[in-house]
């Protein structure tokens, strides 16, 4: 086939990934934007290689009219995430999309491959304009952990490397190195959880102080100077220390004596 030809038929693949990468880069940016915590963390995005299509072609024998259909990673984004939860929360993200439909779901996490390949798989359809008219594209989505994406890198290039005549002592290190890899990514959900909890009991504190901040704004209205004052510097002074429990405390007894101003000012 002419290169010209080869660059028609990719030129529309190459539109897919740059708008994809986009799209995924501004899901991290909203997240960021509402102070939230991202559970997309990087976003890669590539077409493949013309050499690389022909000798995938060859090697499934795929017709070369058919190659837009049988082969389904042309067009290719990776989406890298810190944690294992984070994928679900990815794939969950994906599938409420208007502009992805999902054809195929590939779980190797749940089960790996082989090799010790871990990754989970989307293929959607997504649709471009051109100037021919909208094209509906195939498109792989990889995603996977920080440590999968590690070992699948060293796994790749070893690969190439030594094409199908891997030394089995090499396979077996790699085999190793991935298990190696599953243990370090459940710790680091380990990690995870306590970051959420930290990041939990952060908002918890910050309700009690708003409660307390807004119940001493209205006692300035309603009581005495000096009692108001004495009781803000008294929250000032447990807020300093920084325990939840005595913030709870004192902010149940500011409501009792708020309840109390409340009342008298009825009479
Ligand atoms: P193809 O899509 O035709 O390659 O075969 P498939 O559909 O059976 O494979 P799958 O969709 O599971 O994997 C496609 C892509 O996943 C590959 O192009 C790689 O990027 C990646 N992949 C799959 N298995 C491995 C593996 O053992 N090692 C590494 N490094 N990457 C893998
Ligand atoms: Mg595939």
């Amino acid at each position: 086939m002419e290169i010209q030809l080869w660059r028609e038929i990719l030129a529309p693949y190459t539109l897919a990934v740059d708008e994809l990468v986009v799209k995924f880069n501004h899901i991290i940016e909203e997240y960021r934007q509402v102070g939230a915590y991202s559970p997309v963390e990087q976003v890669t995005g590539r077409v493949k290689t013309i050499s690389s299509i022909l000798e995938k072609a060859q090697k499934k024998n795929i017709d070369l009219n058919d190659i837009e259909d049988k082969i389904d990673d042309i067009a290719g984004i990776r989406i890298i995430c810190q944690f294992v939860e984070d994928i679900y929360k990815v794939v969950d993200i994906i599938r409420q999309r208007s502009d992805m439909t999902i054809i195929r779901e590939q779980d190797y996490i749940d089960n790996k491959k082989k090799s010790g390949y871990r990754s989970y798989h989307i293929t959607v359809y997504y649709d471009v304009e051109t100037l021919k008219g909208t094209r509906k594209l195939q498109v792989e989505i990889q995603i996977r952990t920080l440590a999968m994406n590690f070992w699948a890198t060293i796994e790749h290039s070893l690969q190439y490397k030594y094409k199908q005549n891997m030394p089995e002592h090499i396979r077996q290190r790699l085999t190793s190195a991935a298990e190696a890899i599953l243990i370090l990514d459940r710790e680091m959900s380990v990690v995870r959880d306590e970051i959420m909890d930290a990041q939990n009991s952060f908002k918890i504190k910050a309700n009690i102080v708003a409660d307390i901040l807004t119940n001493i704004q209205n006692l300035y209205k309603i009581a005495n100077k000096q009692e108001v004052i004495k009781i803000q510097d008294e929250f000032f002074r447990i807020y300093q220390v920084g325990e939840r429990e005595e913030l709870e405390k004192f902010s149940k007894e500011l409501d009792l004596i708020a309840q109390r101003y409340r009342a008298q000012s009825l009479h």
